[in-house]
């Protein structure tokens, strides 16, 4: 058995918040525990459907994560949230409202992403064609003390998973 928790993923599109998250995700299923991944992209499709990317809509939308995530580890659940959530206050603010809340900051420099480019959206938003983009047309507030800092630009992705676990067992979450 395991208490509720979450761990809030938080970084640049395209860093590796997806990709961290799942193999974090299907790693706890594995081992049998009770747990919801909430992505950003995918909560977009419904949760957040008709929102946009203004502060106010981005906002809206972390909350909407926030509070689902705290009503899962209120209930003995693990709940993972993966979305950019550029902005710290609203961030801190979800924190408040959940006791064991983890935060993992993931890095990745600016110009890799401009280079990986993995959904075209960086190319389109140097060129002008998406409006407030975050980390090209609009802000990215990093975490100043995250629980866990992940580098994608330098660490194996396996690595990542282990300092989130590790990170995990040191605060006597697992
Ligand atoms: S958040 O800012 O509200 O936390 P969220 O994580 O849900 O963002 O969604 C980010 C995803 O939306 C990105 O990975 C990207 O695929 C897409 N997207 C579309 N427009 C933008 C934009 N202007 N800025 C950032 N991401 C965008």
């Amino acid at each position: 058995m395991h208490k509720g928790f979450t761990i809030w993923f938080t970084g640049l599109s395209g860093a590796g918040k997806s990709t961290v998250s799942e193999i974090v995700y299907a790693q706890l299923k594995e081992a049998g525990a009770k747990v919801e991944l909430l992505d950003g992209d995918v909560v977009r499709t419904h949760l957040s459907k008709g929102l946009g990317f203004s502060k106010e809509d981005r906002d809206i939308n972390v909350r909407r994560i926030g509070f689902v995530c705290e009503l899962l580890s209120r209930n003995g659940v693990i709940a993972i949230a993966a979305a950019i959530s550029p902005y710290r206050a609203v961030r801190e603010e979800v924190r408040a409202t959940i006791p064991n809340f983890v935060e993992v900051y993931v890095h990745c420099p600016i110009e890799v992403l401009a280079e990986r480019d993995v959904k075209g959206l960086y190319k389109k938003a140097l060129a002008g064609e998406i409006a407030s983009f975050t980390g090209v047309s609009d802000p990215y507030e990093a975490p100043a003390n995250p629980e866990v800092s992940i580098d994608s630009s330098k660490e194996a992705i396996y690595d990542s998973v282990a300092k989130v676990f590790a990170k995990l067992k040191e605060l006597d979450l697992l």
